[in-house]
């Protein structure tokens, strides 16, 4: 299939092109499940989510359905969610704890191991015998867990997990290293489907501070004319009691893009959260700021706004204890799935608060959310059409700006307002689309790093 695609035509990220098709193009998107969604490492849950034996949680890899599992001796496995008979799912619940999952079509049963472990009728139904021991669910080969999040790759070449995340950890760090005991998933999960490709919402958490300036600025302008109970609030918007905008009044910003991944951020001088979060989680923040600095260091402690994107679809809020993973569904649609996290150490109202700010600003009906979902989706209306499919789209901001700090935060940097965060992921989409294998994709994007840094 890939020979049929020209995937460098659609893709110039060295002078920030990028060709509209590549959003709907359904041989592409098919691609995109077997190199990028079969290959990458993929986030599956949160360790909080699935604490005893038997504990699981349902999920997806790409389209793939996967449930997630604490196996009897504590280690996590995770299967694809297919029963080896005739397909049928063998696990309905969103999540639970089980001693086995029974396919609801015929009735074989497997244990939390994945083993075929029951067949109703056996002796009858296969009096020539079954051999069971094939006939396991399949297993996702890789399982790998960071700082308390649970990931799955397909791919048994992959760079190890830590390997392939990069520096992106170290932005990460930031939310899962704030305090001793590390994070839990607090509440269920918020899921909604959005009409647009997946790469729209990825690339905005990687790469788009710039859009917020304009497509929230009325929700902005409504939170920041309330006036803040606990003292100063600076967000990532300016608003607050900040009378100038963060952009202006920011001593530094920066925006990080390597490997695909990207995050962004204004560096600022006192450990507020956004002007949308609770009162009572902006205390929480100035009441364990130290403890945080302690182990973060100043930047990483004060960064309480700012977007995340793991490449492909692990995105997060600074501040805003928003998770989300952009599940595929076709060229065109995307199934939101949003957790809140937060720092396990945190007491049950402020963990309550969390969940009501996350909620309020990005959940399913979130103001914020809501602003960001009509972009992405009127935008997939446009590639309907012929003309529009075939655009040349412009992705110059920054383009050359690219360094290294010499501060110590690491990876490929530029200013805030630019784009070499999306240039980079799509790089990097590129690369895993074109590549067989993972050295030919490491090899092509160091290449493409090194020139633009050069
Ligand atoms: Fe599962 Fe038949 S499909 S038992
Ligand atoms: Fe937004």
């Amino acid at each position: 299939m890939s020979a049929t695609i020209d995937i460098d035509a659609l893709v110039d990220a060295r002078n920030g092109r990028v060709t509209s098709s590549i959003y709907t193009d359904p041989d592409i998107y098919a691609l995109e499940l077997e190199r990028i969604f079969g290959r990458c490492w993929l986030f599956l849950a949160h360790v909080s989510q699935i604490p005893k034996a038997g504990d699981f949680f349902n999920t997806y890899m790409g389209e793939d359905p996967v449930v997630v599992v604490r196996q009897k001796d504590g280690s996590i496995k995770a299967f694809l969610n297919q029963c080896r008979h005739r397909s049928m799912r063998v696990s309905f619940a969103d999540c639970g704890n089980t001693r086995a999952f029974t396919c609801p079509y015929h009735g074989w049963s497997y244990g939390v191991d994945g083993a075929l472990i029951d067949v109703p009728l056996e002796p009858r139904a296969y009096p020539q015998g079954l051999c069971k021991e094939k006939w396991g669910l399949q297993e996702v080969t890789r399982v790998a867990v960071y700082k308390g999040l649970v990931f799955g790759n397909w791919d048994a070449s992959a760079p190890e997990l830590e390997t392939y995340m990069g520096d992106i950890a170290w932005y990460l760090d930031g939310v899962l290293d704030r305090r001793e005991g590390g994070t839990e998933i607090v509440g269920g999960v918020h899921k909604w489907v959005i009409d647009c490709n997946w790469k729209f919402p990825a690339e905005q958490f990687a790469s788009d501070q710039y859009h917020a300036l304009f497509t929230h600025a009325s929700a902005v302008e409504v939170l920041g004319a309330k006036p803040s109970a606990e003292g100063s609030q600076s967000g990532a918007l300016g608003a607050g009691q900040t009378a100038r905008p963060v952009w202006e009044t920011a001593k530094d910003a920066l925006q990080y893009g390597q490997a695909g991944h990207g995050s962004g951020f204004f560096f600022t001088e006192q450990p507020d959260a956004n002007v949308w979060v609770d009162g009572e989680v902006s205390q929480y923040f100035r009441d364990t700021y130290a403890e945080a600095e302690a182990r973060l260091g100043k930047v990483r402690a004060m960064r309480l706004a700012g977007h995340n994107n793991m490449f492909p679809t692990l995105s997060w809020l600074n501040g805003t204890a928003t998770l989300r993973v952009w599940h595929p569904r076709g060229p065109n649609q995307v199934e939101v799935w949003a957790f809140c996290i937060a720092d396990k150490a945190a007491s049950d109202d402020v963990k309550a608060a969390f969940e009501r700010s996350a909620t309020r600003a990005f959940g399913p009906a979130g103001f914020l959310e809501q602003d960001d979902s009509e972009n992405w989706a009127e935008v997939q209306k446009v590639l309907r059409g012929n003309r529009a499919r075939k655009t040349k789209l412009c992705l110059e901001m920054g383009l050359g700006g690219e360094r290294v700090r010499e501060d110590g935060i690491p990876g490929m940097t530029n200013y805030i307002f630019s784009e070499t965060a999306a240039r980079g992921m799509y790089q990097r989409w590129a690369d895993l689309l074109m590549s067989g294998s993972w050295d030919e994709v490491n090899a092509r994007t160091a290449q493409y790093e090194a020139e633009v840094l050069k």
